[in-house]
């Protein structure tokens, strides 16, 4: 009953930001929108723009976007395009974005950045109609603006951003594209692989972005997103919803009007051991982006592929599948369990329908930054059925690497 075709979807999504394989009401479905009146929303958001990472190399880690990942490249900035300080590739699967950014010159911001996080998420760009009145009531409401509203122009038109700060060394760079016909941004210029291009995408949609928050903070980044982006609470995961023998971490949702962006936000809890929260932390050296969840509509084929280009996902243990209380708690759904088993695909059922969801491991060197798969039917939620089984697998990765203790 909460899903419905969005006009505002429509409206609200740019040239750049459509496929022919991504209709409005596919991306309702996958999202999983809500009705939603912006004109009474103080801070109005069309969508999640961009996932911007910085990372050690970004030429390989685009290659692995497009290899791994299925996703194309469209656009590129560098010191042939008179950017001296890094390179910045921009590739797309439907209307998810990635931006991967790496330091040339050793003297870049970015290469500080690197050492201190290692490869990770800086910002959870926005797409907004109105930069100006989302920075003014942001603003009145205590935000940190790292850029004041700005425009900046090439051939293609004019772009208006601003940035404010969040968790960790994260910000929101809102950004107004109405204007603008070129690939990305200003200053970025078209750009193509030698790979072949596959015929369909993998994933059309970012779903959630997680943010890992410092122990005991969560309420406090729960409340900056409610006042300074008027964001929703969704759903919320305290005490024995996310706790294992070992560990345990508290987590609550916040949504965008239409939950077209929904960030949950973590913090550990006191456990017998480390949480994945605590390991986190201390290798992203302080709060950031923990996993990305993206809106596939067949996630065994996304799977078959990822898995196929090497991409390593977390084990589940069989005795999911065989426990005789699964097939009572999901109901039907639309693949037989040995499909879902053979993958490690979780199910999860609620009030308004069910998910499909699968967990890589961390992509990068460090145990930090993680994906997540997700195919919706109906269902709004996150998984609450899964969190033991996920936690756990977690944490036998943990182990291995000597961090469970
Ligand atoms: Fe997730």
């Amino acid at each position: 009953m909460h899903t419905t075709a969005m006009h505002t979807t429509a409206m609200h999504t740019t040239a750049m930001h459509t496929t022919a394989t991504s209709t409005t009401a596919d991306l309702a479905q996958l999202v999983g929108l809500v009705e939603h009146d912006p004109a009474a929303d103080p801070f109005p958001v069309r969508a999640l723009d961009a996932v911007v990472f910085v990372v050690g190399n970004a030429t390989m880690a685009a290659h692995y976007y497009q290899s791994a990942f299925g996703m194309e490249l469209i656009g590129y900035r560098g010191p042939d395009t008179g950017c001296r300080d890094h390179v910045s590739f921009v590739l797309r699967s439907d209307s998810a974005r990635f931006v991967l950014q790496g330091a040339v010159d050793p003297a870049s911001p970015l290469a500080d950045h690197h050492r201190v996080h290692g490869d990770g998420v800086v910002d959870l760009a926005l797409e907004v109609d109105d930069v100006d009145r989302c920075i003014a009531h942001a603003r009145a409401h205590g935000a940190t603006v790292l850029a004041e509203p700005h425009d900046d122009s090439d051939d293609d038109g004019t772009v208006r951003t601003a940035a404010l700060a969040t968790y960790g060394q994260t910000r929101h760079t809102l950004v107004d594209r109405s204007r603008y016909r070129g690939v990305h941004l200003p200053g970025y210029v078209s750009r193509r692989a030698t790979l072949p291009r596959p015929d369909m995408r993998l994933f059309s949609a970012v779903d959630h972005c997680v943010g890992n928050v410092e122990l005991g903070r969560m309420d406090e980044w729960v409340s900056f997103y409610n006042r300074v982006m008027g964001f929703e609470n969704m759903a919320e995961f305290v005490g024995d919803d996310i706790a294992t023998e070992y560990s345990a971490l508290m987590s609550k949702v916040v949504a965008s009007g239409d939950h077209r962006v929904k960030f949950p936000l973590n913090e550990p809890a006191p456990g017998r051991k480390r949480s994945q929260v605590d390991e986190y932390l201390e290798y992203y050296r302080g709060p950031g982006c923990q996993h990305i969840a993206l809106a596939t509509g067949d996630i065994l084929r996304a799977v078959d592929e990822m898995r196929a280009a090497g991409v390593e996902f977390l084990p589940t243990p069989d005795s999911y599948y065989d426990d005789p209380g699964l097939r009572e708690r999901i109901g039907q759904v639309r693949v037989p369990i040995p499909e879902l088993k053979a993958r490690g695909v979780l199910v999860d059922r609620d009030e308004d329908g069910y998910l499909l969801q699968v967990f890589t491991k961390p992509v990068g060197d460090r145990p930090t930054v993680f994906y997540e798969l997700i195919e919706r039917h109906g269902s709004l939620g996150f998984g609450k059925g899964n969190f033991a089984a996920l936690f756990q697998a977690i944490e036998r990765e943990q182990q291995r690497r000597g961090n469970l203790h």
